[in-house]
């Protein structure tokens, strides 16, 4: 399985900055195939980073995707404020981050409305990244496995062998910009938990996903975390927002 290292930049960077910032990283990436790449802007920065990452992938070879930070899941129509598949597929985005934490909790989504957006991006051949996670009241209850469980089951209800087209981000919320990332063994025990589950959802169909860690990752702690045998990747917030800590995220994996 080809570990994926994903950078979701959250409402950082303007169209220049993005620009900045692919100038740097991608110099420093290319040739580079022993992982798959995500980086994902702001929705205004999208189409800007798209004619770079093509423009660049004429010149030489990356294995660089493109990635949005979220989306609706109908094709068009009166919804204020929202991007749909069709707007995404138009940039060649091929990863799109659905359900993260500051999504449920600061914008309301519930499992349903995400399960359709899994939907509809796999439709779309959009590749969905999932977001899990509890929170720190929650861990300390002792139900961090029964919150992501039921995060799991809701959001992958009725895809099946369909799970194949989907990766997870297992991101507990007290560990996301607090600069206190989950242990190693923390990290494992869930992503344990979510392999067999979405093992037993898809029947077996689950070796293309991947199950990434979220949540303060950095190039001091990524090696220890990626060592585990269920963690396949990250999906990196703050240290991504610096092409050369991302890199060195990167090459940490690549070392292990
Ligand atoms: P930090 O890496 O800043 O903790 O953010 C993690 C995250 O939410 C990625 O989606």
């Amino acid at each position: 399985m080809k570990y994926l290292i994903a950078a979701n930049w959250k409402m950082h960077k303007t169209v220049a900055e993005t620009l900045e910032y692919l100038e740097i990283f991608l110099p420093s990436v290319k040739d580079l195939f022993a992982v798959d790449i995500m980086i994902a802007p702001p929705f205004t920065a999208l189409a800007s980073a798209s004619i770079k990452l093509d423009a660049a992938k004429k010149e030489g070879e990356y294995n660089v995707f493109l990635g949005a930070q979220n989306m609706f899941y109908a094709e068009k129509g009166a919804y204020t404020g929202e991007i749909s598949p069709l707007m995404l597929n138009e940039l060649n985005v091929d990863y799109v981050i659905v359900g993260h934490s500051e999504r449920r909790q600061i914008f309301g989504e519930k499992d349903n409305l995400i399960n359709n957006k899994v939907f509809s991006a796999i439709e779309h051949g959009i590749r969905p990244i999932l977001c899990v996670g509890e929170t720190l009241e929650e861990r300390e209850q002792g139900i961090t496995l029964k919150v992501v469980e039921n995060q799991i089951r809701k959001g992958l209800a009725g895809l099946g062998a369909d799970i194949q087209f989907v990766d997870i981000a297992y991101e507990p919320v007290w560990a996301i910009g607090t600069g206190k990332n989950a242990t190693p063994e923390q990290a494992e025990e869930v992503h344990r938990f979510i392999r067999s589950l979405i093992n037993e959802l898809s029947k077996g169909n689950d070796d293309k996903t991947r199950i990434l860690y979220g949540g303060s990752v950095k190039p001091e702690n990524a090696r220890d975390l990626i060592k585990q045998p269920n963690i396949n990747g990250f999906l990196v917030g703050s240290a991504s927002l610096d092409p050369k800590k991302f890199y060195q995220i990167i090459t940490e994996v690549l070392e292990v």
